[in-house]
């Protein structure tokens, strides 16, 4: 058997099943009945069960029966990485500076998500963006649940994704930012409740949200996309924390029919 929880968890699970425990010799003690029932549709199979039968009886001459009767099986802890860490009992995850690193390495586009709230628009830089569904047009963005942007689509149940051209870095970084009128002296369009469209962005997309779920710090937004559009030229590129623009040969590539 393979624990990737530690014997605690094994024990904790083996314990909510009913399948069995761990024993003081840290061996797994598998009840054979209860074993049995896993079998579902083959309860009812005689072959099934004559096999069954022979696997039982195979464990009990080389003495691994024991009273119940119950299986005793060898456990093993799994360290699958040298990037794994232990982080609680039953649990292991790897830390956050290691996660943003090693995801860091998924290089994607830049792009500016806003909303109107109260009449005001409101926007922020987003990397976490991606297509979800063609038919119907649906994507989604993860906004960390801090950000007054996304407590704003939470509340407007709109925003318009503006994906960002080589030359906005700077939009980027100031959108990036906290509190202030971010819009100040910046040009956009857009009807007039409906979310601030950036002059200059590669292409944008009007969406409107029909779920919002919890994961972890952050909110998924899933949306569908009501109006696209495309301005052209080349796209503000993201990788290991950088942004920069994409190398002329693919984009050359890509602009080909
Ligand atoms: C390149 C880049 C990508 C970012 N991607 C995200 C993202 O995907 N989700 C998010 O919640 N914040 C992201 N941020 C951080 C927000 O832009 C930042 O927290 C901002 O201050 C939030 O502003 P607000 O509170 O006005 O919405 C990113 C920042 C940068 C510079």
């Amino acid at each position: 058997m393979s624990d990737d929880g530690g014997n605690e968890g094994l024990a904790q699970a083996l314990a909510l099943t009913g399948l069995g425990k761990v024993g003081a010799d840290g061996h797994a003690y598998l009840e054979v009945e209860a074993l049995r029932q896993l079998s579902g549709e083959h309860a009812a199979d005689p072959e099934w069960q004559a096999g069954f039968d022979a696997m039982i009886g195979y464990a009990r001459a080389g003495g691994w029966l024991a009273a119940g009767p119950s299986l005793r099986a060898h456990c093993e802890t799994r360290q699958d990485d040298a990037m794994t860490r232990s982080s609680g009992a039953a649990r292991q995850t790897v830390s956050p500076d290691d996660f943003r690193y090693v995801i860091g390495h998924f290089a994607s586009g830049i792009t500016v998500v806003s909303t109107r709230h109260g009449g005001r628009p409101c926007g922020t830089t987003v990397s976490a963006v991606s297509s979800l569904s063609l038919a119907p047009p649906m994507l989604v963005i993860c906004m960390n649940q801090q950000s007054v942007t996304a407590q704003a689509v939470s509340a407007s149940r709109t925003f318009a994704v503006n994906i960002l051209s080589e030359d906005q870095s700077a939009m980027a970084e100031r959108f990036a930012g906290k509190g202030g009128d971010k819009f100040a002296d910046v040009p956009f369009s857009g009807r007039p409740d409906g979310p601030p469209l950036l002059d200059g962005s590669l292409a944008t997309l009007e969406c409107r949200v029909v779920q919002q779920v919890s994961g972890g710090s952050h909110t998924v937004f899933l949306a569908e996309v009501v109006r696209a559009r495309v301005g052209g030229g080349s796209p503000l590129a993201y990788f290991r924390g950088r942004m920069g623009r994409l190398d002329d040969e693919l984009v050359d590539r890509a602009s080909r029919p």
